[in-house]
């Protein structure tokens, strides 16, 4: 039996099954940075009933913790009588305050009227009643006063249509798809009857915009009428439990095939819509359309594509393309006439994510010369403006996303996404929604660390240094942070008491080293691009940072680890969840699809797998001294 928010489930167990798994798949996922692999011990549940701790468990669970009858849901068997217990999930929280609702005109669309061109829209029609004089089908009659070239009703809808024509007395709204650039033509959707509740001043139609990440999954509500995203929720990737990454994905597809990943993938935006849609007095079939935005590979996994070419060179995916496909087609219940739509990506690994987020980020249509650095597992970054974009895509390593950090949770509540050094000297962390402290996020780890090294409690190198060497000038409160944890040196950010969970949130020198190998990739994936498009740094008009935790990130931390060169600080801004805006605006507006595809085709990849000069900037990139003689703020 499972007990979450206390709320009970009882599961039946025929096979023996990893804990894991089998929590995934009845849509309980719990935290898994490591892909179920033993190293990261997030996985904990609370259970009774289950056999002695193995080596692993008792290589990263304290034994107070094993005692208390914590273990991880990645080393044990679901056996009959096992009793669960299932914290609230740290990435289940409605993440609206973080994510923002992104409006259209919120990511610099402001000249464009997305009611004007929604791909979908509502319309009041008020037909002739038919006469002796006039005596077309319904259908017909429908089609002809409603202006619609073609029509998408199911049977069902059709067998409905004389009674609902008659009731309303021909007054109806019609739902229609607008397809075509230059000539747009409607297709009929669906109809409703004028006036039927939350009809007419109501809203809609409904579509849902997703960004579809390797760790994180971002949901948006859309008032295709307005053009707005009326409401968000984000989650992590119930995926996580089969694979961390995405290349550990791909292989879990090689040896299982996709369909086990398909099933999560569409499981788990079932159920997010099916939230969204009754936190606002809808129902999932009232959804005309959805619009994904992810990396290729998600992409892949959601439409039940074998993603195996995506994993070896020559890296050559199914398709790249902008699709569309018959929600029911991908087993989605939405509407009968809803089509999946995928947005187009550029390469393997320059995905449609990339794609979203230079057109949130307006890089495409600039004079002046930006970057874009997304800040996740896989970092991507583009160089350009309206007359070119190059791309590129280095492997960071997933410490931005929290995981292989100590205490690393993703962006969610309580996540420390701030932290500095009063000027009394004393440590302040901010938490995600001012929740009590989960652990440390991403943009929390930057400012950390950055802080640190001000501090000289972190040196050049990227050692922690122990009490016994740090400088004269280390405050006391700060020097009070410093630990052993495992018997090396250790920073408390938040002490156990300030704690969720009554466990210290700490730094160990272990986490400083992913920090390291992550900027690294980053600085050196920037020198690469640079070098690739023959752009000297300095010409670099913006810089736009983002991620999942985009907009806690405070450029200058970006700087003084050396993630970006200090010339770019005073020019960098922060960007919440760019690709999720992206696929919101791709969603309300045909003009924005339009421009993805172009975005796409534009983007020139920039392959760095097999380059020596990226290998050796990492290399050069790996201390936080400044380089090349640039000062450190
Ligand atoms: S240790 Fe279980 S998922 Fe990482």
């Amino acid at each position: 039996m499972v007990l979450r928010d206390g709320i009970s489930l009882s599961v039946a167990v025929e096979d023996a099954v990893v804990l894991l798994e089998l929590l995934a798949d009845h849509g309980i996922p719990v935290d898994a940075p490591c892909g179920g692999a033993g190293t990261c011990g997030k996985c904990v549940v609370q259970v009774t009933g289950a056999g002695a701790p193995d080596a692993v468990e008792r290589a990263l669970l304290p034994p107070e913790r094993l005692a208390a009858g914590e273990r991880l849901a990645c080393r044990l068997l679901a056996v009959p009588g096992l009793m669960v217990t299932v914290a609230t999930a740290r990435g289940g929280a409605d993440h609206k305050a973080e994510l923002g609702a992104p409006a259209p005109a919120a990511a610099g669309a402001a000249a464009f009227s997305p009611v004007a061109d929604a791909p979908l829209r509502r319309r009041r029609v008020e037909l002739p009643p038919p006469s002796l004089d006039d005596s077309a089908a319904d259908l017909e009659r429908l089609l002809r006063h409603a202006g619609c070239g073609a029509h998408r009703l199911s049977l069902a809808a059709l067998r409905a249509l004389p009674a609902l024509l008659r009731a309303s007395e021909y007054r109806v709204d019609v739902f229609e798809a607008v397809e075509g650039a230059d000539e747009p033509s409607a297709t009929l959707l669906a109809v409703a009857p004028a006036g039927a509740p939350g009809a007419v001043e109501s809203p809609g139609p409904w579509g849902v915009a997703v960004d579809l990440g390797t760790t994180t999954v971002a949901a948006y509500l859309l008032d295709l009428g307005t053009g707005h995203a009326v409401d968000v929720h984000a989650e992590l990737n119930r995926q996580a439990d089969l694979g961390a990454d995405v290349l550990s994905r791909i292989a879990h597809a090689r040896e299982a095939g996709v369909a086990g990943l398909q099933r999560r993938a569409v499981t788990q935006l079932e159920a997010m819509m099916q939230l969204l849609a009754e936190r606002n007095g809808l129902e999932a079939a009232d959804i005309l359309g959805l619009t994904v935005a992810g990396n290729t590979t998600m992409l892949h996994v959601l439409l039940g594509l074998d993603p195996a070419g995506i994993g070896a060179a020559p890296f050559v995916p199914v398709t790249t393309g902008a699709r569309a496909f018959w929600a029911s087609e991908v087993g989605l219940p939405l509407h009968p006439a809803a089509l999946v739509r995928t947005l187009p990506a550029a390469s393997a690994y320059i995905g449609a994510d990339t794609v979203a987020a230079v057109l949130a980020a307006g890089i495409d249509e600039g004079d002046g010369l930006s970057l874009l650095v997304d800040l996740g597992t896989n970092g991507e970054i583009v160089l350009g403006s309206a007359s070119g974009l190059s791309a590129c895509s280095t492997a960071a390593g997933p410490a931005f996303e929290g995981a292989r950090i100590r205490c690393g949770v993703g962006g969610v509540q309580g996540a420390v996404a701030a932290f500095a050094i009063s000027a009394e000297g004393v440590p302040v962390a901010t938490t995600i929604g001012g929740a009590p402290a989960v652990g440390l996020c991403g943009a929390g780890l930057l400012d950390l660390v950055a802080a640190l090294l001000e501090a000289g409690i972190v040196d050049g190198g990227g050692r922690l240094l122990p009490e016994g060497e740090l400088p004269d000038g280390v405050p006391d409160a700060m020097r009070g942070r410093c630990r052993e944890v495992d018997g090396r040196p250790a920073f408390v950010v938040v002490p156990a008491a300030e704690a969720r969970d009554g466990a210290p949130i700490v730094l160990t020198e272990r986490d400083v080293r992913e920090l390291q190998f992550a900027k690294a990739a980053v600085a050196a994936g920037i020198d690469a691009l640079l070098a690739a498009a023959g752009v000297r740094l300095e010409s670099v008009e913006r810089v736009i940072l983002t991620g999942g935790f985009g907009a806690f990130l405070d450029p200058r931390s970006a700087v003084r680890v050396g993630l970006l060169p200090a010339v770019l600080g005073p020019r960098t801004e922060a960007l919440a969840n760019a690709a999720g805006v992206g696929a919101v605006m791709a969603a309300t507006s045909r003009a924005h699809a339009r421009r993805c595809d172009a975005i796409a085709a534009r983007l020139r990849v920039v392959e760095l797998s097999a380059s020596a000069a990226f290998a050796q900037a990492y290399v050069e990139h790996l201390g936080f001294a400044p380089l090349r003689g640039l000062a450190a703020p």
